[in-house]
């Protein structure tokens, strides 16, 4: 299927991963896809996997300047997004008694900040009938005892999807991508199977996934 020709998809953290993955299969379907992640060599490699309809730009989630350059390009080159999979993230496993403060700066800047900011700062790019999609964890809904910065910060982002889907009237789907437990990242992209057709389909904004209104939270 080719659901997404024409469309212009910005992935954060797009050069391994669940990032990388939904890159391949996105760009597979038609779309042009552009990937970020901190480090050239990463992002180079990441592109020239994916093809001449794909694109990379270093910029660091975490570093509000790098985003507001990343959006600039985008409007340079694109003028318009009609996706964008806030999908960076970090995690220091350690136990409770042994993250430092910087350990705890690094994961709220990444996970939260980052994500908080890259959303805000794409929406004036993003398309009518565009969708946004936060990667979480299925660790948000557990205790574990390693876990504890990174679950809050993925608690922090998932209950931000919410609020903003009352703030800017869209819809809500919960339950894709690692959100739900079930996506399991593989190198080269065979996490793509796992992630099924739940994310495709709300990064496609199709209605064929399953969703709420906003005004019912
Ligand atoms: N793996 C899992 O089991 C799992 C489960 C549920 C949810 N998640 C979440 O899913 C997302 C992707 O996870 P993954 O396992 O696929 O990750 P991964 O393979 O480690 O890839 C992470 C990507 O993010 C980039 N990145 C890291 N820090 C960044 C920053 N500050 N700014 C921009 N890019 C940054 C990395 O590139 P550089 O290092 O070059 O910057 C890389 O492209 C994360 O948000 C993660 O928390 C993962």
């Amino acid at each position: 299927m080719n659901r997404f020709t024409g469309k212009i998809v910005l992935i954060t953290g797009g050069t391994s991963g669940m990032g990388l993955a939904t890159a391949h299969r996105l760009v597979a379907e038609g779309a042009h896809v552009i990937v970020t992640s901190r480090t050239r060599a990463r992002v180079d490699s990441a592109v020239h996997q994916l093809g001449p309809n794909a694109s990379g730009i270093v910029a660091d989630a975490a570093d509000l300047g790098a985003v507001d350059a990343l959006m600039e390009t985008v409007r340079d080159r694109h003028g318009q997004l009609d996706s964008l999979f806030a999908n960076a993230g970090t995690g220091t496993f350690l136990p409770f008694q042994n993250i430092t403060e910087p350990d705890f700066d690094h994961g709220i800047d990444v996970n939260f900040k980052g994500v908080f900011f890259t959303v805000q700062k794409a929406l004036p790019l993003l398309a009518d009938g565009g969708s946004i999609v936060i990667n979480a964890s299925w660790t948000l809904h557990r205790g574990n005892s390693v876990l504890t910065l990174y679950s809050a910060t993925k608690a922090a982002v998932h209950n931000l999807a919410r609020t903003l889907a009352a703030a800017l009237g869209c819809w809500w789907t919960d339950g894709y991508g690692g959100a739900d437990g079930s996506c399991r990242w593989l190198p080269n992209g065979q996490a793509l199977p796992v992630l099924g057709q739940e994310l495709l389909g709300a990064l496609l904004h199709d209605g064929q996934h399953s969703g709420v209104p906003a005004h019912q939270w």
